[in-house]
């Protein structure tokens, strides 16, 4: 009901620098001067507009709505550049329905990868007109990157084990900053949206003194609340929570031991890592409502008309420079003029995401949510805990993944795998929607 408000914003992506460390300075790149980018809060119903201004020196860039039922043209592929120096209007409207924790980050070809790790990358919320969940809750995002300096404060290139593992940082930062704090009063509880938004580091993450119920993916709410005591996200997910502190003291959320599947020396040392503390005061607040029984209904999508399989493979290759590892989808290298599958607006259709490699890899796909509906290890099948509405989902190694999803906008897509030096390497892949 009502018309639609118009949310406009620019967002200019540049060079700036920041300080990580006392006496380090550190060239990135940011969204108006800040990394992450500013936290942009829509609602459905909303039509948008914003203008991405690309100062970029000698770069071309994009801005892609990860998740997002944007226009195909809209969406920021790497077959429609923004040059360094120019600017572009992007426009599209949030749907009813369309409420979630969405992200923006460049896609310009070759070139994700890097422009994501200096910096780029940002939270897009959109906000349901009734919400369930308590507004006493608050709403608090927090946006995981992490970061590798050298001694000089600057960022290092790559090296090997980067391209064959995903560039993993060793500080993983909180909305830019390392272990923040948040203070709370006793009893209190607090609605989180994380973010994983790193390039590579898959996050297992638990919390020590409080409990933990997840509410909501990617796409948005859960049609119930689920109690959790830890969460896996892999490069590119997002989940809602909330979180009860309901004895005073610090409680801190870390990360817990996750093995993906790591190529060669240096895996990171994963678990253990503090990213942020929460201080509980003695003093009760105000009692605070239980999360709502029902939170809203999701229908399952409907018997598919088609189902596909994608294969995802790693190669070894002999080159100029030595061995290089490749990462291919259906035994292809990404080629952004070739589509490699052809799908129908409004069709459900069943993908089935073959892991045959020996680490694990995020998948994501652009333009729609998908269902995931069962995981297949060595003959056996488990169903997810939740129906719920994902656009990136870990697939493990040696694990099959089928998942229902449907393109409702005619267009191409891209899909692949969310760790970006993998996407850079090649597994990627091309989907026009008729
Ligand atoms: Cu978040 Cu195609 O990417
Ligand atoms: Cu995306
Ligand atoms: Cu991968």
């Amino acid at each position: 009901a009502g018309r639609p408000g118009l949310f406009k914003a620019r967002l200019t992506a540049e060079a700036a620098v920041t300080r990580f460390a006392e006496g380090l300075d550190t060239p990135i790149l940011a969204y108006n001067g800040t990394s992450p980018g500013p936290l942009i809060e829509a609602f459905e119903g909303d039509r948008v507009e914003i203008t991405f201004a690309n100062r970029i020196e000698g770069e071309a860039s994009t801005i892609h709505w990860h998740g997002m039922p944007v226009p195909a043209d809209q969406d920021g592929n790497p077959m429609d550049p923004v040059e360094a120096g120019t600017d572009r209007v992007y426009a599209f409207e949030l749907p009813e329905g369309s409420a979630g924790s969405y992200w923006y980050h460049p896609h310009a070809h070759g070139a994700t990868a890097e422009q994501v790790y200096r910096g780029l990358a940002g939270a897009f919320v959109v906000k349901a007109k009734a919400d369930p969940v308590p507004a006493e809750y608050g709403d608090t995002v927090l946006v995981l990157t992490d970061l590798r300096l050298a001694a000089d404060g600057s960022m290092p290139a790559n090296t090997m084990t980067d391209l064959m593992n995903g560039r993993v940082g060793d500080h993983v930062l909180v909305n830019g900053q390392k272990n923040p704090r948040l203070a709370v009063t006793k009893g209190a509880v607090r609605r989180l949206r994380l973010y994983n938004a790193t390039n590579a580091r898959f996050l297992k993450l638990a919390f020590d003194g409080a409990a933990m119920t997840v509410i909501g993916t990617d796409g948005g709410l859960l049609a119930a609340p689920v109690a959790a005591d830890e969460i896996l996200l892999s490069p590119g997910e997002r989940i809602e929570l909330v979180a009860s502190f309901s004895r005073p003291g610090p409680v801190t959320l870390a990360t817990l031991d996750y093995d993906r599947g790591w190529m060669g020396p240096g895996r990171p040392a994963d678990g253990g890592l503090t990213l942020l503390t929460v201080d509980v005061s003695e003093d009760a607040g105000g009692a605070m409502p239980p999360p709502p029984a029902r939170l809203r209904p999701i229908a399952p999508l409907p018997a598919p008309a088609f189902s596909r399989r994608l294969v995802f493979s790693e190669t070894m290759a002999m080159n100029a420079t030595g061995m290089e590892m490749g990462f291919l989808i259906n035994g292809k290298a990404f080629d952004m003029a070739r589509v490699d599958i052809v799908g129908k607006a409004g069709e459900t259709e069943l993908w089935e995401i073959v892991n045959q490699a020996d680490m694990d890899h995020p998948f994501h796909v652009h333009g729609t949510q998908f269902q995931v509906i069962e995981h297949e290890r060595d003959g056996k099948i488990s169903r997810p805990p939740y129906l719920a509405w994902k656009d990136t989902v870990n697939v493990a190694r040696g694990e099959t993944l089928r998942l229902l999803l449907r393109q409702e906008q005619p267009g191409r897509r891209m899909y692949h795998c969310h760790i970006l030096e993998h996407e850079q390497l090649g597994m990627m892949g091309v989907l026009d929607v008729t």
